[in-house]
């Protein structure tokens, strides 16, 4: 067999076989494929599409590419939570301490962000101590334990995926449907997890920024993770403009503890409560979608929830004080509020320009070679539909990067569009695929 003529058949809008896929994700992992060669393959799948027997056989061959853990050692029903990724999506770190409450085994491998996506290993690191980092053993024995356990994906995890996302980062192909699903669920597969549930994000801050797109690739994903025998089920939510107030690391901290407090922004709050349902429904200990909900809320109401946010941080050697003490994450020396130039209604702020926006503080990374500025963010003050005088506060930025300010608050002036007339609300969930 020769990549060459695998590059080929793609080229002409040809069909590939497993063999021919294995081929090449075999290869082009153990460095035996050049990038050049693997790049014109990425390009031709990217422009001719696959269908979704090849995409199945993608996913496959990327997950065999590394170790595939085995999670046996660990009762109950493990669930799994994956966000496609957006502008202050800080869901994990309220929902595994919340899940973990409602008695789910969350033994979760996580990410760092890149761009205007944040990653929840960025934001757990604003807590002092914290550490990411531990071995197999620590993680099972913590999920027995404690039921709870984050870490850092392993480097041995699909290595197929690692190699084809950085070129594909450079290539302009990352946003194919089939590229992502199998780069997702391969990692999701590979994680051990018996369910599997999708926050798939749609809208102006996401990968996939049409509904048609969103909800393409949410089936792609259901459909591979069904038929490798996991259940899985994914959500569509908005991702229009920036999920709760709170953009940047210790900020988003903050904020996913308030909502374990109960006191979280509505639109996170809903979120938390919507996947966290589907979660319990998924892991066998709810009944139906309103038992989940009703156990959500008593844990919240109890005070069980933050309880176990509190034994999550002090297992992985962080201070579970800065559950009662947000001055113990690290603060900007700077707080600026950022005002309206203009009298009306917030008819849409752009997600990606806010996290850019909160990029340029320091918030995240432009580079993967980028360092943070944990402290640094945003905080919204007012969402679409809200009405604003002019010289009222939009925002404020939190920054100790002072040449960046400028540059940072243009930006995110320009994600506002005011208009005189009230937009129509929007939704939060757009559908669920199962
Ligand atoms: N997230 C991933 O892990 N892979 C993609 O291709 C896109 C988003």
């Amino acid at each position: 067999m020769r990549i060459y003529d695998i590059i080929r058949k793609k080229r002409d809008k040809e069909v590939l076989t497993k063999e021919e896929i294995d081929f090449f994700v075999d290869r082009y992992s153990k460095g035996q494929i050049p990038d050049y060669q693997a790049s014109a393959l990425l390009m031709a799948i990217y422009l001719n599409k696959m269908n979704k027997q090849e995409t199945a056989y993608l996913t496959e061959a990327m997950m065999n590419s590394g170790e595939v853990m085995d999670l046996s050692a660990i009762n109950g029903v493990k669930v799994d939570k994956h966000s496609t990724g957006g502008v202050g999506d800080k869901t994990t770190i309220a929902l595994a301490p919340l899940m973990a409450a409602c008695g789910v085994p969350v033994a979760k491998m996580s990410g760092r962000g890149l761009g205007h996506t944040g990653g929840t290993l960025d934001k757990l690191e604003a807590i002092p101590g914290f550490s990411i980092e531990m071995s197999s053993k620590k993680f099972i024995d913590s999920v027995n334990d404690i039921k709870i356990a984050v870490c850092g994906q392993t480097a041995s995890i699909a290595v197929a995926d690692k190699k084809m996302y950085a070129l594909r980062d450079v290539t302009a192909t990352v946003d194919n449907i089939s590229l992502i699903a199998a780069s997702i669920m391969c990692k999701k597969l590979a994680s051990g997890a018996d369910a599997i549930v999708l926050d798939v994000k749609t809208g102006d801050g996401a990968f996939m920024k049409t509904l048609d797109d969103s909800f393409a690739l949410a089936k792609e994903m259901v459909e591979i993770g069904t038929a490798m025998n996991r259940e899985t089920i994914a959500i569509i939510s908005d991702m229009d403009e920036p999920l709760g107030s709170a953009v940047g690391n210790s900020l988003e901290v903050i904020e996913a503890i308030e909502a374990l407090k109960g006191r979280g922004p509505k639109d996170f709050m809903t979120l938390c409560e919507t996947l966290g349902a589907y979660m319990l429904v998924s892991s066998k200990i709810a009944s139906d979608y309103e038992d989940g909900v009703r156990r959500i809320k008593e844990a919240l109401e109890s005070g069980a929830a933050l309880k176990k946010f509190k034994e999550f941080v002090s297992n992985q050697g962080g201070n579970p004080e800065v559950a009662d003490d947000y001055s113990l994450l690290p603060e900007a020396n700077h707080i600026v509020e950022i005002k309206s130039d203009k009298t009306g209604f917030i008819d849409k702020i752009e997600a990606e320009a806010v996290g850019v926006s909160a990029m340029v503080l320091g918030a995240g990374r432009e580079t993967k070679e980028d360092k943070l500025d944990l402290s640094a963010g945003i905080i919204l003050k007012k969402k679409v539909g809200d009405f604003v005088n002019e010289g009222d506060t939009l925002a404020v930025m939190h920054f100790n990067r002072e040449n960046k300010f400028e540059d940072a608050k243009r930006r995110f002036k320009n994600a506002y569009i005011i208009s005189e007339e009230k937009a129509e609300p929007k939704k939060l969930i757009y559908g669920v695929v199962t």
